[in-house]
């Protein structure tokens, strides 16, 4: 079975249910995105291998460490931008590749508009990002489309997540570990999450 994270932490649950708010409006809702990004980076990051570093402080020489491996971010467009610049805050190094996809309104299955991958699959950790897990379809495609391209290791770090969207991504994927703030209780009859909190993307960039 794939490892499912949902994070119990008191500031992701904190900052979470002030996300969820009707009244937040868009321009704390990116900073509450931004900030829990972070802290779910934090516990999606705590298995990343180090290699050894000799350093010299001011004091004394040092056997220190680094990040032995290349990520890349490949955020799904457009909700899940807004986990981009948290992530490269704590990952400078990170590569990010954009990936267009939206969920097509009549049958909720997802259409690639935009694919911004490199012709090689040049990363050893690839951390898919976006804020909803709701029908799982659009996770899924864009896994799909990370596998055919080459990429070896795979995390999904969201915020939401409906159950059913959890059972299709684990399943279609088993081996993606996926990280979340919450698995909430359902998906309603036109595929959002309840309770959830609306539409990311609209709640993120002012357009509902
Ligand atoms: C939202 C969300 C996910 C998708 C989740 O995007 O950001 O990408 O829906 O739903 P699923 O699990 O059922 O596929 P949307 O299609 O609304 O596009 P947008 O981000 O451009 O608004
Ligand atoms: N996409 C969203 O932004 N919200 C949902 O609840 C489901 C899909």
């Amino acid at each position: 079975m794939p490892e499912v994270y949902v994070s119990r932490h008191p500031l992701v649950q904190h900052k979470l249910t002030l996300l969820r708010r009707t009244v937040t409006e868009p321009k704390k809702f990116r900073e509450l995105v931004r900030e829990l990004s972070q802290l779910l980076l934090y516990e999606a990051t705590l298995d990343l291998p180090l290699t050894s570093l000799e350093i010299e402080t001011p004091l004394a020489p040092l056997a220190g460490s680094e990040i032995a491996v290349r990520i890349g971010l490949v955020p799904i467009l457009r909700a899940g931008l807004g986990m981009v610049d948290p992530i490269l805050e704590l990952i400078p190094t990170a590569r990010v590749w954009h990936l267009g996809l939206y969920r097509d309104h009549t049958t909720l299955e997802p259409v690639t508009y935009y694919n911004k991958l490199p012709p090689e699959a040049n990363t050893d950790l690839c951390l898919v990002l976006d804020p909803m897990l709701a029908t799982g379809g659009s996770g899924t495609a864009a896994v799909d489309i990370l596998k055919k391209w080459g990429a070896r290791r795979i995390k999904f770090l969201g915020l939401i997540a409906a159950p059913e969207g959890v059972r299709a991504l684990s399943t279609a994927h088993p081996d993606v570990p996926i990280y979340l703030a919450a698995i909430d209780d359902h998906l309603n009859d036109v595929g959002y999450i309840v309770p959830g909190l609306g539409d990311a993307g609209d709640r993120q960039f002012g357009t509902g």
